[in-house]
Order: C-alpha cells, then sequence, then structure tokens
C-alpha cells in the first residue's frame, strides 16, 4: 500500500508519496513539489536531503553499519581482495572465479600509461601537490584514450583502464617527485603489490614484497571502495550529470577528495600529531582547543556527517594498525599519541554530547606511514581506493533511463532590481 504524508500550505494539501528503501529508510519524494506549489526547499549541506535511489552502498549511521552490495564492510576488509571489491561495487555482484581472473588479466593488460604522460610530470612545478597532479593527469587520459562509451563492453575498458592507470600514474608522480627512475608495473603482480613495488624499487636497491603490507593495503583500499553520496561521489555525479566523459567526472571527485575536511583529513591527522610532538603541548590542549568556539581548530580524523557512533571502518583500522607495526616490530609514537588522544576525547563530555567518535582517517596515516607513503600522497591513496565506487555510482546513473542533469535551485537573497549607475554617480 503507498505511503504518503500530508503537506498543508496556504489552505491547501498535497500528498506527497513516500519512498521505503530496501533497510527501511524513509523519504518524502518532493520532485512535483516547485511544480505543484511554488514552494522548493532549503537544505543547507543536504543533511536531509536524499539526491538519488542507489543499490551500491548502504551506510547506518546510528548503529555504525557500512555495507557494499548488501556485504559488511568487516567481512570484505576479512576476506576479500580490493580487485574483488571493486569488481562488486562496480558490477553488482562477485565474480565468478573465471571473472575475477579475466578482470586481472584486464587490469594487467591496461596498467601501461603513454610514455607522454611522463613529459606532464616533468614539467609540473615541483612540490605541487600529488592530488592536484592525480586530478590533472586523469584528466589528461582522455585524450590519450579517447572514451569508447557506445557499448557495454566499451564502457568496461575505460573503466578498466581508469582502475588500473590510476595506480601507476599514482606511483610515477611520487618518483619522479624524487628525481628518480620510474618503475613500471608488472604483470606477475597482484593489484596492491605492484603498486608498492612501483612506488619503492629501485635500480640500486630492489624492493622485498611485503606480504603483511600488501595485505593491509587491501585492506585500506577495501575500507576506502565507497560511502555512498558523500562530498566528492556527489561531486562525481554532478558533474557527471551534465554527461561529461568519466574521466573528468572523477577528476572532480578527486579535486572534492583533496578538502581537509574529506579525504585530505588523514593528511591534516599526521600533521596535526606531529606538530603536537614537535612542540611537546599536552595532547590534553588539542581537546581544549577542539572545543573553543573562538579557535577554528578542529580534531582531525573525529566527527562525521552520518555516523554517530564508531565508524566500522576506524575500527578495522585500528586493528590493522596494530597488526602491521607489531608484525613488522615497529615502533611509532604517534600510534601512542593518536590512542592518547582517542581516550580523551572519548571520555569529554563535549565529544560524547555531539557525537564525536574517531574516523577512518584517525588510524589510516599511520598504516601508511608504516608502509612508506609519504605524508603529502595520503589523499592519493584514499583516492584510488575511493575509484571503484565514484565508477559505480557514475554507471548507476549512466545506466539510469531517467538520468537528468543536477540542477538545485535556491533562495534568493541579493538586491532586488537595482538601476545600473553611470560610474561618476557612484
Ligand atoms: N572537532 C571538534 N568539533 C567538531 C568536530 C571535530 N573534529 N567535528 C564536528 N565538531 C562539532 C562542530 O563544531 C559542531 O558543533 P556545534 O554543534 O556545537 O556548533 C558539531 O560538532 C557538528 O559539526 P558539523 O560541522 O555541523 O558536522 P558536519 O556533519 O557538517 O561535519 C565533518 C562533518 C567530518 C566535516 C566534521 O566532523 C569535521 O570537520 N571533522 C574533522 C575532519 C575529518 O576528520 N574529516 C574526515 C571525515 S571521514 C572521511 C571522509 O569520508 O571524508
Amino acid at each position: 500500500m503507498s505511503e504518503f504524508v500530508t503537506l498543508h500550505y496556504e489552505g491547501k494539501e498535497l500528498k506527497l508519496p513516500v519512498l521505503i528503501g530496501s533497510e527501511g529508510e524513509r523519504a518524502i519524494d518532493i520532485s512535483h513539489l516547485r511544480q505543484e506549489t511554488g514552494f522548493i526547499t532549503l537544505d543547507p549541506g543536504f543533511a536531509n536531503t536524499g539526491s538519488c535511489t542507489s543499490s551500491i552502498t548502504f551506510m547506518n549511521g546510528e548503529k555504525g553499519i557500512l555495507r557494499y552490495r548488501g556485504i559488511p564492510v568487516e567481512e570484505l576488509a576479512e576476506h576479500s581482495s580490493f580487485t574483488e571489491t571493486a569488481y562488486l561495487l562496480i558490477n553488482g555482484r562477485l565474480p565468478l572465479q573465471k571473472e575475477l581472473n579475466r578482470f586481472s588479466v584486464l587490469l594487467n593488460d591496461a596498467s601501461l600509461v603513454h610514455e607522454d604522460m611522463q613529459l606532464f610530470y616533468q614539467n609540473y612545478p615541483r612540490g605541487a601537490h600529488p592530488m592536484g597532479l592525480l586530478s590533472s593527469m586523469v584528466t589528461a587520459l582522455r585524450s590519450f584514450y579517447p572514451e569508447l562509451q557506445t557499448i557495454e563492453e566499451e564502457i568496461n575498458v575505460t573503466v578498466t583502464r581508469l582502475l588500473s592507470k590510476i595506480r601507476t600514474l599514482a606511483a610515477m608522480s611520487y618518483k619522479i617527485s624524487r628525481g628518480h627512475k620510474v618503475v613500471y608495473p608488472r604483470a606477475d603482480l597482484s593489484y596492491c603489490a605492484n603498486f608498492l613495488n612501483m612506488m619503492f624499487d629501485s635500480p640500486v636497491k630492489p624492493y622485498q614484497i611485503e606480504e603483511n603490507l600488501v595485505d593491509a593495503l587491501n585492506v585500506f583500499w577495501i575500507l576506502h571502495a565507497d560511502h555512498e553520496q558523500n562530498c566528492s561521489t556527489s561531486a562525481v555525479r554532478i558533474v557527471g550529470s551534465a554527461r561529461v566523459n568519466l574521466y573528468a567526472a572523477i577528476a572532480a571527485g578527486i579535486a572534492a577528495l583533496w578538502g581537509p575536511l574529506h579525504g585530505g583529513a588523514n593528511q591534516a591527522v599526521i600533521e596535526m600529531l606531529s606538530q603536537i610532538q614537535q612542540s611537546g603541548e599536552p595532547l590534553s590542549k588539542l581537546v581544549e582547543r577542539a572545543k573553543d568556539k573562538s579557535d577554528p581548530f578542529r580534531l582531525m580524523g573525529f566527527g562525521h556527517r552520518v555516523y554517530k557512533t564508531f565508524d566500522p571502518r576506524a575500527l578495522i583500522m585500528k586493528k590493522t594498525c596494530y597488526d602491521v607495526l607489531e608484525k613488522l616490530k615497529i615502533v611509532d609514537p604517534l600510534l601512542d599519541m593518536a590512542i592518547e588522544l582517542e581516550e580523551l576525547a572519548l571520555k569529554d563530555d563535549y565529544f560524547i554530547e555531539h557525537n564525536l567518535y574517531p574516523n577512518v582517517d584517525f588510524y589510516s596515516g599511520i598504516v601508511l606511514r608504516a608502509m612508506g607513503i609519504p605524508t603529502n600522497m595520503f589523499t592519493v591513496m584514499f583516492a584510488i581506493g575511493r575509484l571503484p565506487g565514484w565508477i559505480a555510482q557514475w554507471k548507476e546513473d549512466a545506466d539510469n533511463p531517467n538520468w537528468r542533469i543536477a540542477r538545485p535551485r535556491q533562495v534568493y537573497t541579493g538586491p532586488v532590481r537595482t538601476a545600473y549607475a553611470p560610474i561618476r554617480e557612484r
């Protein structure tokens, strides 16, 4: 039986249909509101607005649930690989063995990038942030590998290219930023091992692939693979809604992810902890500053728009962090500081009242440091992980016969009609 809510306005009423999702979330369908009533809705930050229906990822922020295509992220982190999870997100189901093998072959076949792309890197200003570089390079891919969007198989080629080449581009940017020789991808290595090898192998010191780090990278990327309609994913969908090519839509997502309130938080957490380590200030001072409304400082790696309890990704990331440091016998004083800071914050009234818990970025930087990833590349690592989710979300729109360009409205609050004043009369 259809459900409605009734809107009473100006002595009239309008029945608005209620849409119920497969996990019971309820939404009021206002798609005809303006046409029927002349009203629009206002929702800064879109905290109450569903921009689409989606069958990709389910989150429940009150209960700390995250599932991709119905499968709990905890199970994927334990049993799956990043490439299998990418397949799941993009194709809607787990692959059969032969499908996974074929996917791996396609990823390997697409892993080289055009040699001319190295020239871009050579001429980019030294010290440029790798996120700016990554977004430019992903846009440039469109010119080197024109998109083939006419039939499903051709879309798959573009998707595989992007998934494979983003990893090569990221490692290449690191090597060139250090003035070192680029390391090419190897077909005999898995997706994660290949990335670590391209980052750290050198003609003078061959890289010893450490399986514990490969496993940790798989977990890191699985945990980041999708997160429904967050800022960067919404950017991908909105930019994609203009029917721009997939590369450009993904580049928009990368740009959005760069921000410190979003993916840039993993870099900001380590910078925050390192600063405190250098200054020797007590950690309690950070908590006090975070509570002080006259200070713009926020405790990085804490809080989330959706999670009002522990971020399930943060729990897995914390465990991965302990495992990696223990197995590799690494002592990182920043881990001790992070644990102490978490304890302080979690018993603080302000953090309790505001439901502020550590998010995925709080511990992820410590895992990335253990791998040897430089701090300014942390958000690039997030972007590689988020790529399957962005692609799946873009594809969901592209496959939707009712796809419309995204075009929000506004409530105008500027001057009413004003006559143009000639310059000498102003
Ligand atoms: N430190 C101190 N206070 C905070 C924090 C924080 N990290 N996060 C939120 N608050 C306070 C905020 O001041 C506000 O207080 P009040 O209601 O008294 O004015 C209240 O909590 C609600 O904050 P908000 O900014 O309205 O919440 P939001 O949903 O708009 O923002 C957030 C979510 C993630 C941007 C925010 O929590 C934040 O800035 N966190 C730090 C940055 C961070 O770690 N980002 C990574 C997010 S997880 C990775 C990803 O998926 O992007």
